[in-house]
């Protein structure tokens, strides 16, 4: 057991770590909230690797921590999480490793919409955004049975990305555009920018505010590349998914927090300038 988990079985460990905690969701509460972040949960099997796991084992910690995050983000008050949980790409991976993911998304899927558990808890709706006929029907089954048991909950969203990619939000959306165009639902001149959003996977979300993949590998792999437009930030964060604690996102939500005060508080000199 590495040091820190040791230390964290101490009861008064625990006590003054959640005290620090409730005291920084606090502060946290006092500024701006994002309203839509998402994120890259990379590196579990690097964490697996670096522990002399199976895969399958880091993968559940990546459950885990995302538990962990996801409580975060909606006692803070943040209304839509969305995660990359399968890319379309991850198919090519080996077959035990497919199977495994398939079998942490049924069994947690079934998990969090307990009585009492997060979806509960927080008034969460339940949404898989992706390609339905990709995942084999045991999967699809408590996806549909979470999505339905969740659909009434109206204060925050998670938006599950399996099997996902941006590309294929896109291609989607354009299929979709063009079957309506060729039964005269719409007119090919109104299709814009905010056409196409109507038509993609996260079209009743509000703007992405923050992008966050961990691991240290800076790229976007494929996901939220619509969503991620000027006024979203993007952080990659140098430390794997497993290991991505609460208080690392604290950090990068207070930022976040600082930078739109700063500029609301130049928007509204700039406006009493302009009354002036
Ligand atoms: C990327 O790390 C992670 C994944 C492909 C799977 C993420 C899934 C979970 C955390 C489980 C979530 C499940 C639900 C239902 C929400 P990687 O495998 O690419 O690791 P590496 O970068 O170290 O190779
Ligand atoms: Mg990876």
């Amino acid at each position: 057991m590495a040091i820190t988990s040791w230390i964290r079985t101490f009861p008064l460990v625990q006590y003054f770590i959640a005290w620090t905690q409730e005291i920084f969701m606090s502060v946290l509460k006092t500024g701006p909230v994002p309203q839509h972040v998402a994120f890259v949960m990379d590196g579990n099997r690097r964490f697996a690797r670096r522990r002399k796991l199976e895969v399958r084992e880091g993968h559940s910690a990546g459950f885990e921590s995302l538990a962990h995050i996801l409580e975060m983000c909606y006692q803070v008050g943040i209304k839509v999480v969305t995660v990359y949980a399968f890319s379309i790409e991850n198919f090519k991976r080996p077959t035990v490793e497919v199977d495994a993911l398939m079998e942490i998304a049924r069994t947690k899927l079934l998990q969090i919409i307990h009585h009492g558990d997060l979806a509960d808890r927080f008034g969460i709706s339940i949404r898989v955004l992706g390609q339905r006929s990709m995942i084999p029907p045991d999967v699809l089954a408590a996806i549909d049975k979470s999505t339905e048991m969740t659909k009434r909950n109206t204060t925050a969203i998670l938006n599950i990305c399996f099997p996902y990619t941006s590309r294929d939000d896109i291609a989607t959306s354009m299929r979709e555009i063009v079957t309506k165009s060729e039964k005269h639902e719409l007119e090919p001149e109104t299709i814009d920018e905010r056409l196409l959003e109507q038509h993609m996977f996260t079209k009743d979300c509000p703007p992405l505010d923050i992008l966050v993949r961990t691991s240290g590998v800076e790229r976007l792999s494929d996901f939220m590349l619509w969503q991620s437009h000027q006024n979203c930030t993007v952080e990659f964060v140098n430390c794997l998914w497993p290991e991505f604690e609460p208080w690392r996102f604290g950090s990068i939500l207070l930022k976040w927090s600082r930078s739109k005060a700063v500029e609301f508080r130049k928007m509204e000199m700039e406006r009493d300038q302009k009354q002036l």
